[in-house]
């Protein structure tokens, strides 16, 4: 059977298998999953083994194991990496949910449940794609690597450490990732830019309207310094962004807001994409259990995080964003500041002959060319991999933006889903000639 008669002939079984891996709870965030991150790396070795890998090892770190695997029995031909994570953010609101997170349901064409865009449909479409040419040929047309990580959505606090101690392991000719979203339904999408991620936490006791002077009138982040290392996009690139078929009556309906704002001189592209924001992600204290308690709360917390974009220093920008808070706040009240997580942002040229390649796959899989984009997002594994290597990094995602990752309801179109399995393997299978 030739390769695309093989996938489409694997159609049922290839989605029987990601529903079990869509099973198991591994959320990296709370303890109690322990037991089901350690079962989602075993499940992820095994699969790996099935698909022809004959090395893999489950590598144990300070917090939760990664996988990775490798299959070097082409000489000669280029070695390539492939980066996905295997953990998945907790499932809470449980109520918002259609169908149970972890019980991976169809419907209209949509495969629904906790990990199905983010991460595990799109790393199982490698898996998947990987097998398939396994299967026809007898061994992989390339030289593969593989990693598939546990901490992800916890910001990858173990990864550096592993990186710079197996730099021989890693290194690769290419990194591949699918971890990221299409621009929008039926645009294959590559991308070539992610923002960086500084996430903080304060406890304080103060008043609430601190959040509220952290912005300008003109939504410019109201953080002295905070724009000053900001490179401004070139002409060009504002241009062909501008230009890219995003539309705003998709975006409207995804985010579901009446209306939405930002700063001010910028599209909602520039703003998503190559602009630094500031986000409130959590904001508590007090009594807030059920009818009423009379008590003047002594502490209040907040979580919220910046987005950084190229030439931002996300240690310049924690300081930065720490003096501004002790700024704003009265001398009665004290402040613990913390930095939970930093990452910088990554964008890279895209003219290696690669990137051509994963064009031409990708309007294979997709009958469609692809565009380029950049994204709001953050992966720091891609940053790392890029600052310590500068190898191409080609970031083909199979999500929606309206596909609810990290929300309830998060679900993956199964035409995207099976196209990539189409799109990747061709992609891997020319990468012989690259
Ligand atoms: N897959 C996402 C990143 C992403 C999604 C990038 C869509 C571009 C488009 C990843 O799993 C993620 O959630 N990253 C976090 C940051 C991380 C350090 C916790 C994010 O961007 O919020
Ligand atoms: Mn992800
Ligand atoms: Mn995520």
């Amino acid at each position: 059977m030739n390769l695309a008669d093989l996938i489409d002939a694997s159609r049922d079984q290839h989605l029987a298998e990601l529903s079990e891996f869509l099973r198991i709870p591994s959320v990296s965030a709370k303890s109690e999953h322990k037991p089901d991150i350690e079962r989602g790396a075993r499940w992820v070795a095994d699969h790996l083994r099935a698909a022809g890998f004959k090395h893999v090892e489950i590598v144990p770190t300070n917090l939760h194991p990664l996988v990775y695997a490798e299959s070097l029995e082409t000489p000669g031909k280029p070695t390539i990496l492939f980066y996905g994570h295997y953990d998945v953010q907790p499932a809470e609101p449980l109520d918002l949910w259609t169908s149970p997170a972890f019980d991976p349901t169809v419907r209209n064409g949509n495969l629904f449940g906790r990990g199905t865009a983010d991460d595990k449909g799109q790393v199982h479409i490698h898996l998947k794609a990987l097998a398939s040419l396994q299967q026809v040929n007898g061994k992989f047309p390339i030289n593969m690597k593989v990693l598939i990580e546990g901490e992800e959505e916890v910001g990858s606090v173990s990864l550096w450490d592993f990186v710079q101690k197996n730099k021989e392991k890693l290194k690769a000719d290419a990194l591949i990732v699918s971890d990221t979203s299409m621009l929008g339904k039926g645009v294959p999408s590559i991308t070539y830019g992610l923002r960086g991620l500084n996430y903080y936490q304060i406890e304080l006791t103060g008043p609430e309207q601190l959040f509220a002077k952290l912005h300008e009138k003109n939504f410019r982040v109201s953080v002295p310094g905070f724009y000053d290392q900001v490179a401004k996009a070139s002409k060009a690139e504002r241009k062909s962004l501008n230009a890219l078929p995003w539309k705003k009556k998709d975006f409207e309906k995804a985010v579901g807001a009446p209306g939405y704002f930002g700063e001010k001189g910028f599209t909602t592209v520039e703003r998503l994409w190559i602009r630094p924001t500031f986000e409130l992600n959590g904001i508590w204290g007090g009594y807030q259990g059920e009818g009423a308690k009379t008590v003047i709360p002594s502490r209040a917390f907040a979580k919220f995080s910046t987005r950084l974009v190229p030439n931002q220093d996300p240690r310049k920008i924690a300081k930065l964003v720490e003096k501004r808070i002790r700024r704003l706040l009265p001398k009665t009240v004290h402040c613990k500041f913390e930095v939970l997580s930093m990452g910088k942002p990554w964008v890279a040229p895209y003219h290696d002959p690669i990137f051509k390649k994963a064009q031409a796959a990708l309007e294979k899989g997709f009958g469609k060319k692809a565009v380029f984009i950049r994204e709001g997002g953050s992966i720091p594994f891609v940053t790392q991999m890029y600052d310590t290597f500068k190898v191409p990094c080609v970031l083909i995602g199979f999500g929606l933006p309206d596909e609810n990752a990290h929300a309830p309801d998060e679900h993956i179109a199964l035409d995207n889903y099976f196209g990539g399995i189409k799109a990747i393997a061709h992609f891997y299978a020319d990468l012989a000639t690259l």
